[in-house]
Parts: C-alpha cells; sequence; structure tokens
C-alpha cells in the first residue's frame, strides 16, 4: 500500500488521504494537521534545481560537464527533507506515529532537522539523539522547530547516538516511533521515487556518473537503483571520509562505524575517499568562485566529481549537495 501511494501521489502531489486506507481515523490521520490539509512546508519538497558548475571545473576537458543538484533548497535546508516525509508519511499512514506517540532518531542534524519541521507542521512530538560536538547552529535550529535535544557521547558519532536511542525505545517501547533512518526503507524509497526521477529528467537523460556522499546511503541507494534502471552503464560513484574520525558532516566511514541496514555495496560502482580538508577547501571555493554557499559533504561531493572528471575525455556527471552552509556558518575554516 505504501508504495503505491507513494508512487502515485509522490510528496510532491502529497494527499492528505492515505490511499486504500478504509478506517475514517487512520485515514485522516495520515496529515493530521488539525484542518487535515497538507502543511504548505510538504509541497515545498523535492524539485530542486539541476545547475551547471562553471569556474571550479575550468581546468577540465570542455566536453565534461558538472551539475549539481541543489538539495539545500529544500524547505528544511537539505536532501533529508524527502527521507523524513516519506518515513514520516509511512507511519502516519500505518498507524506506527499515532496520538501520544513521539517520534524518535538518531541524526548528525539534518534529518532531525526535518523530522522537527514536519512534526511541527502535521503536529506530533519530536525527540532527537546527536552527538555533543555538533555545531550551536543545528541545535538552535532544532529548538526552533520545537523538537527535544538529546545530546550523546562526541568520541561515539552517530553511533553512539544510535545507541542511546535503542536504549531509550528498548525502555519504553509503547512512548516511541523509532523512525531509524538507517535502516527504513522509506528512506531510499524517497530518492527512488524523487531525487532519481528529477535528475534524469533535469539532465535529459544524459548523465553518464552520479556522485553522492553516504551517511546513511539512503540517497546513493535509491538515487543509484533508478538511474541504473533507466541506463545501466551510468556509473555510481559513492563518497566517503577518507578516516574514521572526520569533519565530514553527514558522511560514515562505512571501513569503522556501523553499516547502515539499508546499504547494499552492490548498490554503488566504485568509492573515492575525500579528506575533510578537501570538502572544506572545495566548500569555500564554491562560495568564493560559483557563489554557491553549501556544506561541507557538498565540498567533498564536488571534490570527488572533479577527480572522477579529471579522467574523462567527455561525460555529464551529477554531483548532489546535501546542504547550505548556513548551519555551519560558527566553523573556522570559511575565515581562512
Ligand atoms: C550534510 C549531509 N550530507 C550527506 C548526507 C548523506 O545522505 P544519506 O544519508 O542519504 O547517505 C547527510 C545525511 O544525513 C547529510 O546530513
Amino acid at each position: 500500500m505504501f508504495q503505491t501511494y507513494l508512487s502515485t501521489n509522490g510528496p510532491h502531489r502529497a494527499s492528505s488521504r492515505c490511499k486504500g486506507e478504509t478506517n475514517a481515523r487512520q485515514t485522516n490521520a495520515c496529515f493530521a494537521a488539525p484542518d487535515h490539509r497538507v502543511p504548505a512546508v510538504i509541497s515545498l519538497i523535492g524539485n530542486t534545481p539541476l545547475v551547471r558548475l562553471t569556474s571550479v571545473t575550468r581546468s577540465l576537458p570542455g566536453k565534461v560537464s558538472l551539475l549539481v543538484k541543489l538539495e539545500g533548497m529544500n524547505p528544511g535546508g537539505s536532501v533529508k527533507d524527502r527521507a523524513a516525509l516519506f518515513i514520516v508519511q509511512e507511519a502516519l499512514c500505518t498507524g506506527k506515529l499515532a496520538p501520544g506517540k513521539i517520534l524518535i532518531d538518531a541524526t548528525s542534524g539534518n534529518t532531525g532537522i526535518a523530522y522537527a519541521m514536519l512534526g511541527a507542521a502535521l503536529g506530533f512530538p519530536v525527540r532527537l539523539a546527536m552527538a555533543a560536538n555538533v555545531g550551536p547552529e543545528r541545535i538552535r535550529i532544532l529548538q526552533a522547530y520545537g523538537a527535544e535535544v538529546i545530546l550523546t557521547d562526541p568520541e561515539a558519532r552517530t553511533d553512539g547516538a544510535r545507541r542511546m536511542v535503542r536504549d531509550l525505545v528498548a525502555a519504553s517501547p509503547e512512548l516511541y516511533f523509532h523512525a531509524d533512518q538507517y535502516s527504513n526503507p522509506a528512506n531510499p524509497l524517497a530518492h527512488y521515487l524523487t531525487t532519481g526521477p528529477e535528475i534524469w529528467r533535469q539532465s535529459g537523460g544524459k548523465i553518464t556518473h552520479f556522485v553522492a556522499g553516504m551517511g546513511t546511503s539512503g540517497t546513493m541507494m535509491g538515487v543509484g537503483r533508478y538511474l541504473r534502471e533507466r541506463n545501466p552503464a551510468i556509473q555510481l560513484i559513492g563518497v566517503q571520509p577518507d578516516r574514521a574520525q572526520h569533519s565530514i558532516t553527514g558522511l560514515k566511514y562505512l571501513a569503522a562505524d556501523d553499516v547502515p541496514a539499508i546499504y547494499d555495496p552492490a548498490g554503488v560502482d566504485r568509492i573515492v575517499e575525500i579528506s575533510g580538508e578537501e570538502a572544506q577547501e572545495m566548500a569555500r571555493r564554491l562560495a568564493r568562485e560559483e557563489g554557491l554557499f553549501v556544506g561541507i559533504s557538498a565540498g567533498a561531493a564536488v571534490a570527488a566529481a572533479i577527480r572522477i572528471a579529471q579522467e574523462l575525455d567527455e561525460g555529464v556527471i551529477v554531483a548532489l549537495l546535501p546542504d547550505g552552509g548556513f548551519k555551519y556558518t560558527s566553523a573556522p575554516f570559511w575565515a581562512e
């Protein structure tokens, strides 16, 4: 039912009803705004621009173009609005997120912000666990939306936050809907049904390489599956940090971290490792040379895309830029 509902309606044409639901209370609960209307923020998720880089790509061969998908243009400021919407939509439609329940999850920030935005618009409480070394901006944004934030051991990174959430849910299962973005199939499904088709359409089917950083891996698994179905020759390039203790917010070093259940190694053709310094340098260059103020993982994606581009004579590379730079302004590297 979920699959049918989402594939026919999708978040851009979100309906206030769940197809196939016969129980009236459950039907209305799908988008539980008090007047049963779909809140405006939901209609703003997705359909982000795909634009061509012109400056940082100057030294590339003329027949190679690098297009970037600006996911920071989503209303919650990141690509994670898509996954959070599908996760929440499925939970509301199936009754897993019912009145009296709190949505809980671990996050590096963006998914939490997306849940908090949806919780505010749809009227459900949100509790989030994040490593304590996340910047002050993300905590403030979450507080602005009215979410509750639990800070966990910074040394244990997001895996520590995930353990905290598992413990809380085990202690009071009746209290929570555990959204679990690392294992929830609605996360890659959001990208299979929205981000992938958008990229295919916006590139006029000319895309030859898709480059995306991997955190939960939802973006790569969903977009990659869709693009391979359209053209199996498209190369799928996953980006990850080059070490376990890294500064590229949102990405995972899969060799040392807990591997997300939704991750399938067969879902990528190649992995490119980028250092924190390279990611920061490229984020700075994108701001100063392209006028695009994007986040650090976006810098990593473009750095990886340029590395791939340097190996080609021709091609159309699409890199996904997960968010804007605004929630990282306290990081000192911008001023260097
Ligand atoms: C800033 C940022 N970049 C990249 C990612 C990775 O996206 P995904 O979880 O779909 O792999 C995330 C995920 O939270 C993120 O917040």
